[in-house]
């Protein structure tokens, strides 16, 4: 009994948790980063035409109606795409006019979406916007810009609230909200429509209820009465 080493002290017992641990963890990460990579996969137009619900969804989304409302079994707001059926779930059934069409095809709507990146890329929204997070914070996040109540008090007057953002884009002075301006940037009319598209993509994300509080902003979307 004395003389039987400890196993702490054994060679293999080590030499085989090792083995383990890093085998496990590697099939774990494996695993993980699938995952990850499917909840980050981008739907297509067949995904919205079969009602499946994507994380990021296609950008033919800015076809559709988008609203913002509180799920109750996951605690904050999910965005809810062509109306709701009784379950809280998209119908992907209600179409709205973006810029008098409803109709772009994925194409389109994508090449719209990714001027809009460009256009915000190169005017530096992030100095003072966050996206997704991303950015500084002297101005409002943008994730759900789209959703800002602030838009459907302006939308019978603009004739949409496309127009509406689009307007304010192309000279924010001119439509100041707060006592902190937005700069004019030079933002043409056909770069705006492509921002607006932009961020009407971005509010159909589900960003697990982020930014936090949005939902529960006065006056906002749901805003849990
Ligand atoms: C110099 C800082 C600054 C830059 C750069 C800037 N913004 Fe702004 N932005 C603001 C401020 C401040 C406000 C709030 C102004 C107001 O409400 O009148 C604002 C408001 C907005 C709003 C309304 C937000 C809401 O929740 O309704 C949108 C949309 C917007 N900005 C988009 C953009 C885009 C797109 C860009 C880049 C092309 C941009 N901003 C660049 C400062 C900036």
């Amino acid at each position: 009994m004395e003389n039987r080493p400890s196993v702490w002290s054994s060679n293999r017992f080590w030499r085989r948790s090792a083995t383990w641990v890093t085998g496990v963890s590697a099939v774990l990460l494996i695993f993980l980063t699938m995952d990850s990579m499917s909840q980050m996969t981008m739907g297509t137009a067949k995904d919205i035409q079969n009602k499946v619900t994507k994380r990021i969804p296609s950008p033919v989304v800015i076809n559709y109606k988008i609203d913002y409302q509180l799920n109750r079994k996951r605690g904050h707001e999910v965005p809810i795409i062509g109306g709701m059926d009784a379950n809280g779930n998209s119908k992907y059934e209600e179409k709205e006019k973006f810029f008098g069409r409803d109709d772009y095809s994925e194409k389109e709507a994508q090449a719209l979406i990714h001027k809009g990146k460009l256009t915000i890329q190169a005017k530096n929204c992030m100095d003072c916007h966050t996206l997704l997070g991303n950015g500084a914070y002297y101005a409002p996040d943008l994730t759900k810009a789209w959703l800002d109540p602030t838009w459907n008090t302006l939308a019978a007057a603009y004739g949409g609230k496309e127009y509406a953002i689009a307007k304010f884009l192309e000279n924010p002075p001119a439509m100041a909200m707060h006592e902190r301006k937005m700069p004019n940037l030079g933002i043409t009319p056909e770069e705006a429509k492509a921002v607006v598209a932009y961020l009407k993509f971005m509010a159909a994300i589900d960003t697990n209820g982020f930014p936090r509080n949005f939902g529960k902003i006065k006056g906002a979307v749901d805003a849990r009465k």
